[in-house]
């Protein structure tokens, strides 16, 4: 594996809420289980930087989720604030395209080392696992999902990019075609009993590390179960 990652810290829970206040109890009553802390659109959108800021004073990482697409220029701007924030890593589209993500790789690189830091790593989202081959088509793409996944997995390998947001349908194929040095961080996992909400492309924790996930990212199973930090640890559990 590229990174050395202790089993644990391999599950990423996604902090879907919409303020502060309900981010920080969660992350409180999971920081011993949990080491990196999922920030995404919702909850940055109604708290902004100051979450990622309460988040690493609790000790933990944080992935920013904020799917960056926009023109190349907005993209790399963009990256360059959120490197100054210190996440552990954040993501952007890889349907942006090759320049947007290749500007945005380069940006990254030498903001963090002016400012003297590690640099966050980049992933691309490839085809987001609430998409399935019928939704593909609806937008116009006629190539099947795992063709489509692999064009912009080798994409974002291509341009720079540590790695991509892929669903465990698609990891084993990544990692044979793309290699060992690229990142896998897998959503839309749901263990045997949790309910599908809007996931369509899902796995269990262990089926998703099985094949070839470095991270897997859990919301609503922990964030909403009745306990979230038995919720937790079962699936590290399952995973280590
Ligand atoms: O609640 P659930 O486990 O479905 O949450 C999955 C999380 O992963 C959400 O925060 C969602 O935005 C994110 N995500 C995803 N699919 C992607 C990329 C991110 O589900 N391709």
């Amino acid at each position: 594996m590229y990174l050395k990652i202790n089993p644990k810290d391999r599950l990423i829970v996604a902090l879907d809420v919409d303020s502060e206040e309900k981010a920080i109890r969660l992350a409180g009553k999971l920081k011993d289980e949990i080491r990196i802390f999922k920030i995404g659109l919702e909850l940055f959108s109604s708290c902004g930087q100051k979450i990622v800021e309460a988040i690493k004073e609790k000790g933990c990482d944080v992935f920013l989720d904020l799917k960056f697409h926009d023109i190349p220029n907005t993209v790399m701007k963009a990256a360059i604030s959120v490197t100054r924030l210190g996440p552990f890593m954040f993501n952007v589209h890889a349907l942006g395209g090759y320049d947007m993500m290749r500007n945005a790789a380069g940006a990254v690189r030498e903001e963090a080392a002016r400012l003297g830091i590690e640099r966050p790593k980049i992933l691309a989202v490839t085809i987001l696992t609430s998409m399935d081959e019928n939704a593909l088509k609806k937008i116009g793409i006629n190539d099947n999902m795992k063709t489509q996944v692999l064009r912009l997995a080798g994409l974002a390998k291509d341009a720079g990019l540590d790695g991509v947001v892929a669903s465990s349908e698609e990891a084993a194929l990544i990692r044979e075609k793309i290699g060992g040095e690229f990142l896998i961080v897998t959503p839309g996992i749901r263990p045997g009993s949790a309910m599908l909400n809007d996931q369509k492309r899902i796995s269990t924790p262990r089926a998703a590390i099985e094949a070839g996930a470095d991270f897997i990212v859990v919301g609503r199973p922990i964030t909403e179960a009745k306990d979230p930090v038995s919720a937790a640890r079962e699936i590290a559990r399952e995973i280590g």
